[in-house]
């Protein structure tokens, strides 16, 4: 096998056929079913496009009425899962938190065993309407706080609002964190979406494809950035008090030492993307919202001062993790809640995939090309 020519990391290779998303490069662009997803943004709840995803047309008002009635009767935290929580540290990752979840909810699901389409469909719309209470209620348990009990008055975004910080959300940080999980919710054959699809392969069941997904999405090159994007804001020092020009002086000085020390800088760069992450401007475009409405522009400078300092030394363009990051930190989320609220979002889009590989299935099982010592003798 001397002459294979090995893929590293899967780039450029494709793997199969899917028609739940389109990430065009070449033309900056993300469909959804056909949608692009900056119109879905500005015209859709994300109640509507997790239904688009899963059923692959939009709603009509009286399916979303049904839907949107199936999820909200789905909110309250299970005191079974309540109690499985509260067993685990508080300094415990969220992420991992929300991982174990996401297995004690399969284990506990009256359809675990079953996989049929029927049972994956009302199996993802569960978990799907479960995650936010346990987002919710992790960050609050940490502030020692008790569980706020889920409103059905209240959308999506703005139930998971209130459920974690137990006050009226007001409209317009709604809007912006309910553009953050549309923004979230899909990105074809990333890494935990792949892992989804290699799980669900071997015929296993959806909680332990979405398990799966969660520990993929944890790393820090993939979902994980969010968080460590707020971890660069904090070393460079977040001070409300100063104004744009210096924090962006300072911001820039921080990325061309770090570059100069050849660190990888999280939230910029991309394997699809090279000149720029489709979902950006209007991530930013709702970032920049919430920067006017908490009144603190330092933070755009901080934002702007590393993104023009990473893109005169490299050339490399921030991706939705970038604007994600300081926009959740300005609604109240703790750091390490970031991905766990990106994992509420991307349910969607995994249990998509998850039902698309289950109806035309084929073993995942690629090739090595072994580099060991030769055959020899004990
Ligand atoms: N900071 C500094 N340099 C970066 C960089 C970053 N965030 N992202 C890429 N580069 C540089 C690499 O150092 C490399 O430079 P070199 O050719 O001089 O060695 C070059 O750009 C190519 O990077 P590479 O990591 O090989 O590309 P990739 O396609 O494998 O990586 C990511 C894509 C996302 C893994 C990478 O950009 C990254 O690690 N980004 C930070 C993590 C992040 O934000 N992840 C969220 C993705 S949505």
């Amino acid at each position: 096998m001397a002459d294979t020519e090995i893929k590293k990391g899967l780039a450029g290779v494709v793997v199969d056929y899917t028609a739940v998303s389109k990430v065009n490069a070449e033309t900056n662009s993300l469909l959804y079913r056909g949608y692009p997803v900056q119109e879905l943004a500005a015209k859709c709840t994300f109640e509507e496009v997790a239904y688009l995803l899963w059923n692959g047309e939009l709603p009509t008002p009286d399916q979303l009425a049904e839907f949107t009635a199936r999820e909200r009767a789905g909110r309250a935290l299970d005191p079974a899962l309540k109690a499985m929580i509260d067993t685990l540290p508080t300094d415990a990752h969220p992420m991992d938190v929300c991982r174990t979840a996401a297995s004690v909810l399969g284990a506990r699901h009256n359809l675990a065993e079953d996989s049929s389409p029927e049972a994956n469909m009302t199996k993802a719309v569960d978990l799907w309407a479960a995650m936010p209470a346990v987002v919710a209620y992790d960050q609050r348990r940490r502030r020692g706080e008790d569980v706020v009990e889920p409103r059905d008055d209240l959308g999506y975004s703005a139930n998971f609002l209130w459920m974690t910080f137990g006050e009226d959300p007001v409209d317009e940080v709604v809007a912006a964190f309910d553009v953050s999980m549309i923004l979230y919710a899909e990105h074809s054959f990333n890494a935990s979406t792949f892992t989804a699809r290699v799980v669900t392969s071997t015929l296993s069941d959806l909680h332990s494809a979405v398990t799966a997904a969660i520990g993929a999405l944890k790393g820090p090159l993939h979902g994980g950035a969010n968080e460590a994007v707020m971890h660069t804001f904090d070393e460079i020092g977040i001070r409300p008090e100063e104004s744009l020009e210096d924090a962006a002086a300072r911001a820039k000085t921080w990325m061309e030492d770090a570059l100069a020390q050849k660190k990888k800088v999280m939230g910029f760069g991309h394997r699809v993307y090279k000149d720029g992450d489709s979902r950006v401007p209007t991530m930013k475009a709702a970032l920049d919202k919430m920067i006017a409405h908490y009144g603190r522009p330092e933070l755009l400078g901080l934002y702007n001062g590393l993104e023009q300092a990473m893109d005169a030394a490299k050339a490399i363009k921030p991706n939705l993790d970038y604007p994600a990051g300081p926009t959740y930190h300005l609604m109240g989320f703790d750091t390490p809640t970031f991905t766990p609220i990106f994992v509420a979002s991307r349910i969607t889009g995994w249990t998509a995939h998850i039902m698309e590989q289950a109806a035309a299935n084929s073993l995942i099982r690629p090739l090595s090309a072994y580099n060991g010592p030769g055959q020899r003798s004990v």
